[in-house]
């Protein structure tokens, strides 16, 4: 406890990589002030928190005026007087004030904005850097990054089905020797790309990997990764992953998934993934069904010895969470704080993961600022892995930031995810 109970809770209409609107919330109190920008996803699960739109002439719809007014004329004076610190205390408040599932009376983004800024402002009024903060005085795991170096699915022009092919530097010891390596990597891809595909197939998409045109089976994509990482003499060193984010190519209609020029069934892209897992060196699998499909999720990841991720099944939702745990399906879970809506909820889903023997990948949105609070809590919940994208200035920003956490623990920290999360 400190002497910091919030003054005056802010929110203005700020942009984000997409040029479009978010908010940007300021809590002060009399010891620290804390401010922290809202992420916003494009391929959003459908159990995700509800995400406040004002849907009127204003950016197609898009102005969060609403939001704002959220934050400052119902959430403000509802948390104004109670200490900064008490973190629990003022998400709950938050929960009930909005009182409904999934964020829908508040909004999603007005919520995680002010449980986010009263994070930070709580780390101020103790005088310390967030990550500290967030993971006391043990705060020492530096994440090891999933870059995604060809984006796909929603965030991408062209046809690629999956929506990131991720290369992981597992052989690395650090983030700065993560970080080299791989922007070595994707210097050498972009020279590939160039030469055989054309200048325009190094264009990038939201999350800064390359957009290779008439690449759109996922096999020729990890194949071209492949080729840069030995390129560059990192054979090895390099692991690979996708974030395939299924449901976008899922028609519940027919139960088939539209891959490759096919209709596949279930059985079909188990097997597809077979097939994968046995030709590259995949580690990891994000999404690779349907988001409602918790017992083929649980069958994929008895038949596959790869680290299986659930993003849009989970939605950073302890409750999803609880029924993945039960059903055996996946054995990560991506945490995305805006999914659920709370610092204190999204925690709660980590430590059920943690608990239950799940690994925990920190998460981006595709649509964020440089506000850089998400590497902080990535080295605050010692969770071992994040994904960040790859290039363009908010997730640089992310890169520098932790580049920075590393050389503050210098000595003390350990890189990468505890225990044997990606060799199951
Ligand atoms: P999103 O995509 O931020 O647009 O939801 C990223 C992901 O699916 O992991
Ligand atoms: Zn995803």
């Amino acid at each position: 406890m400190t002497d910091a109970p919030i003054d005056a809770i802010t929110a203005r209409e700020i942009l984000d990589n997409r040029l479009e609107p978010t908010l940007r919330v300021t809590v002060e109190t009399p010891a620290g002030t804390g401010r922290a920008d809202v992420p916003r996803g494009r391929s959003r699960g459908a159990y995700e928190a509800y995400d406040r739109r004002d849907g009127d002439d204003r950016y197609r719809g898009l102005g969060v005026r609403d939001a704002v007014s959220a934050v400052e004329d119902r959430i403000a004076p509802e948390l104004r007087g109670r200490d900064v610190t008490d973190q629990r205390d003022v998400d709950a408040a938050l929960v009930a004030l909005d009182g409904t599932d999934t964020k829908e009376n508040l909004g999603g983004n007005a919520v995680v904005g002010v449980s986010l800024a009263v994070l930070r402002a709580g780390a101020a009024a103790t005088g310390l850097p967030l990550y500290r903060y967030v993971g006391g005085a043990d705060a020492h795991v530096i994440p090891l990054p999933f870059f995604d170096l060809i984006e796909g699915g929603e965030l991408a022009g062209g046809d690629r089905p999956f929506q990131e092919h991720q290369v992981v530097p597992v052989g690395a010891d650090s983030v700065a020797e993560a970080v080299r390596w791989t922007a070595e990597v994707y210097y050498e891809l972009g020279d590939i790309l160039r030469s055989e595909y054309g200048a325009a197939s190094c264009n990038v998409g939201d999350e800064g990997g390359y957009t290779p045109l008439g690449v759109d089976d996922p096999r020729e994509a990890f194949e071209l990764e492949c080729r840069a990482i030995e390129a560059c003499g990192y054979d090895g060193e390099f692991a690979l992953a996708a974030d395939v984010a299924a449901s976008h190519f899922y028609d519940p209609e027919t139960e088939t998934y539209d891959l490759c020029g096919e209709a596949m069934t279930r059985a079909d892209l188990v097997a597809f993934y077979e097939n994968l897992v046995d030709t590259y060196p995949i580690v990891s699998l994000e999404d690779p069904l349907d988001q409602a499909d918790f017992a083929g999720v649980a069958d994929l990841t008895d038949r596959l010895d790869v680290q299986i991720v659930g993003d849009d099944l989970f939605a950073t939702t302890p409750d999803r969470l609880r029924t993945g745990i039960d059903h055996g399906a996946g054995t990560a879970l991506l945490w995305k704080i805006n999914q659920v809506g709370t610092v204190t909820e999204a925690t709660e889903a980590a430590r059920l993961a943690t608990r239950n023997g799940y690994a925990v990948q920190v998460s981006e949105r595709s649509g964020q600022t440089p506000d850089t609070w998400l590497a902080d809590l990535a080295v605050g919940l010692g969770a071992g892995q994040i994904k960040t994208g790859v290039t363009r200035g908010e997730r640089t920003e992310q890169y520098n930031r932790l580049l920075e956490i590393e050389a503050d623990l210098d000595g003390v920290a350990t890189f990468g995810p505890p225990g044997d999360a990606l060799d199951r």
